[in-house]
C-alpha cells in the first residue's frame, strides 16, 4: 500500500516541525556564542534574551530533543515503511551524514555538560570544534541543495 504523507493545507507538518527546530538550532546554538551581543542585536528590543546563556542553551537542548525525535520518527519511518517507494539521493545521504554528526557531537557536550562529569580537555575542544564545523558545512550543504533544488529523497 502507497502511503502518501501526511499533508495539512498541503504541507507537510513533518517538514514544518522540522524546518522550526532546525531554526531553533540554530539560532539557539550560535546564541551560545557571545556574539549576539558583541555585534549589538541583542540590544535590538525584544530580542534581548539573545544574550542571555541559559535562556538560549535551555531553548537548544529543548529544540534538541524535537529534532531527536523527528529524526527517529523519519528514520523509522523510512526503514519501515517509505524504503518501497523512495530511496535517499545522494545529497540526502550527506545531510543526513552531516546531521547524524550533530546529533552526537551534541549529545557528547550534553554529557560534557553533566555535573561531575569531566572529559579530557583534547576531547572538548575537538567536539566542540566538530560541533561547529558540522553546523557550517551542514548548512553551506543545505542552501546549495536549496539553490539546485536538490531533494532528499528520489522515487525507486
Ligand atoms: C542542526 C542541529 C544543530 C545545530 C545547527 C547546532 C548548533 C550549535 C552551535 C552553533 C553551537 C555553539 C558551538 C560553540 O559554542 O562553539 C552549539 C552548541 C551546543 N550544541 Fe548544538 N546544534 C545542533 C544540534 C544539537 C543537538 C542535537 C544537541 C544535543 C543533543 C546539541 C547540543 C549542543 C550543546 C550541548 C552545545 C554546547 C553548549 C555549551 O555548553 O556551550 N546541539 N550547537
Amino acid at each position: 500500500m502507497n502511503r502518501l504523507p501526511l499533508t495539512i493545507a498541503g504541507t507537510n507538518p513533518i517538514r514544518v516541525i522540522y524546518l522550526m527546530t532546525l531554526f531553533g538550532l540554530v539560532l539557539s546554538g550560535f546564541a551560545q556564542m557571545p556574539i549576539f551581543k558583541r555585534y549589538y542585536i541583542a540590544d535590538i528590543p525584544g530580542l534581548g534574551w539573545l544574550a542571555q546563556f541559559y535562556v538560549t542553551h535551555l531553548i537548544h537542548y529543548l529544540a534538541a530533543i524535537i529534532f531527536i525525535g523527528i529524526s527517529a520518527y523519519l528514520l523509522v519511518d523510512y526503514l519501515m515503511v517509505r524504503r518501497k517507494q523512495i530511496r535517499l539521493s545522494g545529497s540526502g545521504y550527506l545531510r543526513a551524514g552531516l546531521l547524524a554528526g550533530l546529533l552526537m557531537t551534541g549529545i557528547m557536550l550534553v554529557i560534557r555538560n553533566l555535573n561531575g562529569v569531566i572529559l579530557p580537555s583534547g576531547l572538548i575542544i575537538f567536539l566542540d570544534l566538530a560541533h561547529l564545523g558540522l553546523v557550517m558545512v551542514f548548512l553551506f550543504t543545505a542552501v546549495t541543495c536549496l539553490m539546485l533544488k536538490k531533494r532528499w529523497t528520489t522515487t525507486r
